[in-house]
């Protein structure tokens, strides 16, 4: 097998290269690696001078984060990086890609780094559980100002060279390595600085320190509810401060450690692993097709979202709607949307144009006749949606692919006014669509393999996380937040608030509470939606209390009142007694009795719920895998990534336990909701899901 690091002599320089694709992470056979080439090189007397490099698509991208589940094996990477700041011969970093993490670390522990333009270097730690662990917050503070490092490693965001002064001494155009040599060169032709380490530099102190990390402690306790790690950045960066480098970076690598151990990282470990599973297109027996342009049918809210992700990946999009006046209205939102992207920064002017004139508008489906894929987007009504299939099955290509973004009506039925029905697949965007990050690719009943392939590497191609999915009602997430939903709205029957139910579900870490989101989505839409359900319960208790103020009127924050009351001008959200009272008569006259309820029963239940109808779909092949749930959950309902999903947060608190409670609602509650899933007994016996 080949070596993954390998030392080139090319005159008085020792270039030592570093491949392993695919990102080049520091597995233990790279930190073996380095040691040897860099003792060898640091003991040829003929070197002078040592560039590290790497091949493929970027410098290093961080630590093996697949090494991090095993017992830590020597040698250790801040042993590896003392010898590159110790060395008595200059070396040198050439940067490209996506130089993060560990591989930032080593950049920052050579004496000097040149970089290929639109290098990105960074931090990503925190979104691990993680703080960088090989010297990288007592480095960066020494080379960039303190709330830049800050900001770089509470954030995890990587910025380009470019935009960052003092982090590389030279920025390339093209032809890095050979840059590099020169630079290198240059550097033993001016022999008093030859080998200036950062460690050896004072931290330029801000004015107000205390009252800088005060701020930013505050920042961070609101931005990482519950975390850790982001706590342990800031003290080990406030170390940099107060600490001699030796000593800070010792501390530094105690908080890694802890924070390598903890669930926290194992969670966010697992949704990095899933989500890159989940995105897979490889076992689909045909190959995908790219898509080069698409049309979209419906310029509402949801259709013009899509657009503009369609546009922001450079495909040109036909937006039809059945009049000028609504094609309009679409056309405006698109526009103000990008306006509004300018004016935060997020893009350029020209970006800006480029999007807008990637989206025509149109109200004649014959304008759709040449495009290789067609998503609808018009109304939850199935009679509206299979007219428009039929359309489209007579005016598109016989091989363009045909999408509904429906979120609960039967695909098999649309595809049905199609004539070739095998193109016909779901693609379940979420709200707002050029945000969310989840798209489920479902799969109907004739959906054949390359229209599956395609639409998963074009999600990826927009910057979604596709996950394939099976075909049921509510797919795989609305399937479980229905059951997550109705849990919430039996406990407000049994006695507790919306308040709180919502402080609970926060508490526990979800990004909003279960009666907000409601109200923020609409009470009127989820009503519709569970009239429209097939398989919908026949229980008068059955999201009894969001069928209620829906009845009155209440529909939730566009209507200034739904389980709060909202004042319509400024948004504000009051607590409203009169729903609780409301809800108290409702559930006396239902006979369900109240009562006290804790706050955990709240979270257990809830999340109870969403374990044992994972475990169905699972059961049922809805879904492939567990881990495919939990990236579904982090990515569309605001579940806490730290947990990992709630398929992985049941595995590590114990899926015995999970069935233990499951039961004990079952002798409390009935066999109705409770019914414990087969394939979780079964994974309970296991100790683990089965697939
Ligand atoms: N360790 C192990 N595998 C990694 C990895 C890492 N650090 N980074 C990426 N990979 C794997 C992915 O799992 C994926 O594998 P697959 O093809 O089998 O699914 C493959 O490399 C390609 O990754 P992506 O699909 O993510 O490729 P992209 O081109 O979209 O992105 C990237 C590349 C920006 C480098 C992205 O992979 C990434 O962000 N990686 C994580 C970087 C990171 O977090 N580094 C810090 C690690 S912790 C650390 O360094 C601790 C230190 O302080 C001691």
């Amino acid at each position: 097998m080949a070596l993954p690091v390998t030392l080139h002599k090319e005159d008085s320089i020792g270039l030592v290269i570093i491949d392993n694709p695919p990102v080049n992470a520091l597995s233990q056979a790279v930190r073996q690696g380095l040691v040897e080439c860099l003792d060898a090189a640091l003991g040829d007397d003929d070197v002078e001078a040592i560039v590290i490099a790497c091949e493929g698509r970027t410098f290093i991208a961080g630590a093996d984060i697949s090494e991090f589940d095993k017992p830590p094996l020597e040698p250790h990477l801040p042993d590896v990086l003392r010898r590159l700041d110790e060395a008595s011969k200059p070396i040198i970093a050439a940067l490209h890609g996506t130089t993060l993490g560990g591989g930032f670390e080593t950049a920052l522990a050579c004496h000097y780094r040149v970089a290929s333009r639109g290098t990105k270097v960074g931090f990503p730690e925190v979104t691990l559980g993680l703080i960088p662990g090989a010297g990288g917050t007592q480095r960066l503070p020494r080379i960039v100002d303190v709330e830049t490092a800050l900001d770089m490693i509470t954030s995890g965001k990587p910025r380009r060279v470019e935009d960052l002064s003092g982090i590389v001494d030279r920025i390339v155009d093209d032809g890095l390595r050979e840059a590099t040599r020169s630079f290198a060169q240059a550097l033993l032709e001016a022999p008093e600085s030859r080998t200036v380490s950062i460690s050896g530099r004072e931290v330029d102190k801000p004015a107000d320190q205390e009252g800088l990390f005060r701020q930013w402690r505050e920042k961070i306790a609101k931005k990482y509810r519950g975390q850790i790690s982001p706590r342990c950045c800031i003290d080990a960066i406030e170390n940099a401060l107060l600490l001699p480098f030796e000593e800070g970076l010792k501390k530094e690598r105690e908080m890694f450690l802890e924070c390598r151990g903890s669930e926290q990282s194992r969670a966010l470990r697992h949704a990095f692993f899933a989500e890159r599973e989940a995105v897979r297109a490889d076992e689909y027996a045909e190959e995908p097709v790219e898509i080069r342009s698409a049309g979209i049918v419906g310029a509402g809210t949801m259709g013009s979202g899509i657009a503009l992700c369609l546009a922001a990946a450079g495909i040109p999009v036909v937006l039809l709607e059945a009049d000028w006046d609504n094609l309009q209205r679409g056309l405006d939102a698109i526009h103000s949307r990008l306006d509004r992207n300018v004016k935060q920064g997020r893009i350029n002017e020209a970006q800006s144009r480029e999007r807008r004139d990637l989206i025509r508008g149109t109200c004649d489906y014959a304008d759709l006749g040449d495009v290789d894929l067609v998503i609808e987007a018009a109304f939850e009504n199935m009679q509206v949606k299979q007219e428009i299939f039929s359309r489209l099955g007579e005016i598109t290509r016989e091989d363009a692919i045909l999408a509904t973004n429906t979120s609960y009506l039967d695909i098999n039925r649309i595809a049905d006014a199609v004539i070739h029905p095998e193109r016909v697949l779901g693609m379940h965007f979420f709200s707002p669509a050029d945000v969310m990050k989840l798209l489920e690719v479902v799969r109907a009943d004739r959906t054949d393999d390359r229209s599956m392939a395609t639409v998963i590497t074009m999600g990826k191609r927009i910057g979604k996380i596709p996950v394939p999915v099976g075909h049921c009602y509510g797919f795989a997430g609305n399937r479980m937040y229905a059951c997550y939903g109705r849990e919430g709205q039996m406990l407000l029957l049994e006695g507790a608030t919306p308040v709180q139910i919502d402080a609970a579900m926060e508490n526990w870490g979800m990004a909003m509470g279960p009666m907000s989101v409601l109200d923020m989505s609409g009470l009127d839409i989820s009503y519709k939606a569970r009239k429209q359900n097939p398989d919908r319960p026949e229980d008068p208790l059955y999201f009894r209390p969001a069928d209620m103020l829906v009845e009155m009127d209440r529909i939730g924050r566009k209507s200034g009142a739904g389980f709060y009351r909202y004042d319509l001008k400024t948004g504000d959200k009051h607590e409203d007694p009169e729903v609780t009272e409301l809800i108290r008569r409702e559930a006396g006259s239902l006979g369900v009795e109240q009562r006290t309820i804790s706050e955990e029963e709240i979270q257990n239940r809830m999340i109870d719920a969403l374990i044992n109808e994972g475990a169905r779909i699972l059961e049922e092949d809805i879904a492939r895998s567990a881990g495919d749930l939990d990236v579904i959950w982090i990515n569309g309902y605001g579940f806490p990534r730290y947990r990992g999903g709630p398929m992985f947060y049941a595995r590590q608190t114990g899926l015995d336990r999970a069935l233990q409670r499951i039961e004990g609602y079952r002798e409390r509650f009935g066999d109705h909701y409770w019914k414990p899933s087969e394939f979780l007994k079964r994974s309970a016996n296991a100790g683990e899901w089965e697939k």
